[in-house]
């Protein structure tokens, strides 16, 4: 039987029963909220504002069509709704999320006559995210990480079976709920794989979270399923170790540091690591996606069965990071090095057609 399938799959999980209470984000924005009462789609009543990110505003309400049910509804921010780019992606997550159905993936409402402001309406999910678990317990027992690693596994495969990659697969992105369930969401970042790197990536800005980033989004490679294997691996790391990969300061920093070398061996910061934990962490977090599990179904089954795992010796192969020229984090270094270039090109081209020219 398949782990997301099973009566509350983190009925085993020691710290599930023990769940601090949620911390949604409330970002300050300037926008009015949504008042108590207002009824959306002549049927959601809503109640209160539950989390404010950059991107979205979420609140809790009833659906007066389900005797009371409380729902989560989602609204983009004002500034997304009127940034062309930002609508088409809220528009895109709603898409996608009535596609889902697993038991590991929120579940969104198909609302046939919306009424109102842009929005989507999901099940409302009573727990906690896994960054508040970590933030409360530090780290957590090697058997309940890998367990919740292969409950979220599971349900990337089914994403990725729908043809969509998640690309923001970090810790406040998992809800583990008081029913022992655990649910994978936020999918404003998802999108088919891209199979071909971005025209000038270089100057492309990155958007995400950069510490759970695979290199090849940081670097605007193409990108596919391995990029959330990538995501995972990182979030088990820090579910085993109580960091995250490359610990840096600056986030974007972090970001480069995985471009160039490997994060350090777990066993290296805490030693009651099993070498097989180890052993599929730093496969999934390996640098060249073709290096690293080629499906989440290969990443689960050895989540599944650590005992089985060969160890290869890639804990004693890791390389530190190197120092890298990038022009993400600096544009103005950036704008000088094109303008020298085009001056150059310039000149050079001055001196060619001078050299040409007829009478000389
Ligand atoms: N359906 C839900 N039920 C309860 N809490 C939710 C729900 N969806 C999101 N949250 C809370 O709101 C936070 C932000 O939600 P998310 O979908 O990630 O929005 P954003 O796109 O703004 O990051 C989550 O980390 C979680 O704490
Ligand atoms: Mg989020």
């Amino acid at each position: 039987m398949s782990v997301a399938s099973l009566p509350g799959p983190l009925a085993d999980v020691s710290v599930g029963r023990n769940l601090p209470a949620m911390r949604t984000p409330m970002t300050e924005v300037i926008e009015p909220a949504v008042a108590p009462g207002t009824r959306f789609d002549e049927r959601f009543v809503v109640r209160e504002l539950l989390s404010r990110s950059h991107r979205s505003s979420i609140y809790r309400a009833e659906d007066a069509a389900a005797g009371g049910r409380l729902v989560a509804i989602k609204f983009p921010l004002l500034s997304v709704e009127s940034d062309p780019a930002g609508y088409a992606r809220f528009r895109r997550e709603e898409e996608i999320g009535l596609q889902l159905d697993h038991p590991g993936l929120l579940r969104f409402l198909p609302v046939p006559r919306k009424t109102g402001r842009p929005h989507f309406v999901t099940e409302l999910l009573d727990g906690c995210t896994l960054a508040d678990l970590l933030h409360a317990a530090g780290r957590l027992p090697e058997r309940d990480a890998l367990r919740i690693a292969a409950v979220a596994c599971e349900a990337m495969a089914h994403l990725h079976a729908l043809g969509f990659v998640h690309r923001d697969l970090k810790p406040a992105n998992l809800v583990l709920g008081h029913d022992l369930t655990l649910r994978v969401i936020d999918f404003g970042e998802a999108a088919p794989p891209e199979r071909k790197a971005r025209l000038l990536a270089a100057l492309t800005p990155i958007v995400g979270t950069p510490e759970y980033m695979a290199p090849e989004q940081v670097e605007h490679r193409p990108n596919d399923e391995r990029t959330d294997i990538y995501s995972l691996g990182a979030v088990l790391y820090e579910m085993l170790t109580g960091v995250v990969p490359f610990q840096n300061a600056d986030a974007w920093a972090s970001a480069y540091q995985r471009t160039t070398g490997d994060p350090i061996a777990p066993r290296e910061l805490v030693p009651g690591i099993s070498p097989v934990a180890e052993e599929i962490v730093l496969h999934a977090l390996q640098r060249d996606p073709a290096q690293r599990y080629p499906t989440a179904a290969a990443f689960l089954a050895e989540l599944q069965a650590p005992e089985r795992v060969a160890i290869s010796g890639r804990a004693g192969r890791l390389r530190p990071p190197r120092w890298r020229l990038s022009l993400h984090g600096t544009p103005i270094l950036a704008g000088v090095l094109i303008g020298a270039g085009a001056i150059a090109a310039l000149v050079g081209l001055f001196i060619i057609l001078t050299k040409l020219a007829p009478g000389r």
